[in-house]
């Protein structure tokens, strides 16, 4: 259960949660230039790799593997998470490795999960980044339980947009199980089910439509706390043969089809040249400043930061 401190832990900070579908979307890449970019605009920011078990963030800003890490919190060699955040070359910047020790997040028992979650949230910087592993298990779900903002990542292929919807979906029935939990709908929730089978969690616009017929107050109160949830697309590597307004139309199929707020954050363009930024361990920015990406990164950032944060719906972040 998560405490009072929560909330104002919460407002302290804006959390963004990176998650794409598949691996080597450019979720890390895309991380660490957000982070960069936002503390070059002079916002104290914090990246923490939460890839647990693939931790490596820290080469796409250029930094050697960091002595501490999330393991030495976990693992209770340090009291607070805070002791874990190694400074960056870069002005305004912080980081926590991710690197596990052979402990996957999967490994982590509950309440360790909970209070690492809990700590995250507590930590306080202006903007607090979470570079998340590939998929939709429930424990990547679970960092965007804790977030202000979910940006999806995902290249033009089909594969990816496949998974893409399918892990932006996860994390929408996550989020209505929490609103359903927060304020007590279960009741009615089952309730609505009774009356009509299709309304169900797996079916949100029918179960919303019953509740509403069941108890027409409290259907609003539901459908005003499920407009809150506002998500964000990013589509990295498109190259020039690709369709640029595909990222557009997978926003518009999602909002038609999940009925929530799908916000298109805008293109980043592919670039042999990223590779050889990862492999120089220079931040592409730095490296490449005046190139179409950096434009383009700096476009998908001004563009999250004009898109008002939605607060989580708070109380009980995971189940
Ligand atoms: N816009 C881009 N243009 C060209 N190459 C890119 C671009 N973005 C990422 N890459 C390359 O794609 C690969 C995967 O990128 P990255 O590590 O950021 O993906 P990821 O989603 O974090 O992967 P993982 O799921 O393994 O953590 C890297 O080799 C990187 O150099
Ligand atoms: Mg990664």
């Amino acid at each position: 259960m998560i405490g009072q401190n929560w909330e104002s832990a919460i407002a302290m900070s804006h959390i963004w949660s990176i998650g794409g579908g598949k691996g080597g979307s450019g979720k890390s890449f895309l991380t660490g230039n957000l982070g960069i970019l936002l503390a070059k605009q002079g916002y104290q920011t914090l990246l923490i790799d939460v890839d647990l078990g693939a931790a490596n963030l820290h080469t796409i800003i250029g930094i050697p593997h960091p002595e501490k890490s999330i393991s030495d919190f976990v693992n209770k060699k340090v009291v607070t998470l805070e002791e874990t955040v190694t400074p960056t070359p870069i002005p305004n910047l912080y980081f926590i490795s991710g690197a596990m020790n052979n402990l996957d997040i999967a490994n982590l028992a509950h309440e360790q999960k909970m209070k690492l979650l809990r700590n995250i949230a507590k930590l306080p910087y202006e903007y607090i980044l979470l570079d998340l592993g590939a998929g939709t298990s429930f424990n990547t779900i679970d960092f965007f339980m804790i977030s202000n903002s979910g940006i999806f990542v995902t290249t033009p292929e089909p594969t990816s947009i496949e998974n893409i919807y399918r892990l932006i979906r996860s994390v929408y029935l996550r989020k209505i199980r929490q609103v359903l939990k927060t304020y007590d709908f279960r009741i009615l929730a089952e309730k609505a089910e009774r009356h009509n089978s299709r309304a169900n969690i797996s079916n949100p616009d029918v179960l919303l439509y019953i509740m509403k017929e069941v108890d027409p107050e409290k259907g609003d109160m539901l459908e005003k706390a499920l407009s809150t949830l506002h998500f964000k697309l990013t589509l990295n590597q498109l190259r020039k043969q690709d369709n640029p307004n595909t990222g557009e139309l997978i926003c518009k199929i999602i909002e038609r089809h999940l009925a929530l707020k799908m916000s298109f954050t805008g293109n980043i363009s592919f670039d042999d040249r990223v590779h050889n930024s990862v492999c120089k361990k220079i931040p592409f920015l730095d490296l490449y400043p005046y190139t179409q990406i950096t434009l383009d990164l700096r476009e998908c950032c001004n563009n999250l930061l004009s898109i008002h944060d939605v607060h989580p719906i708070l109380q009980d972040a995971v189940d």
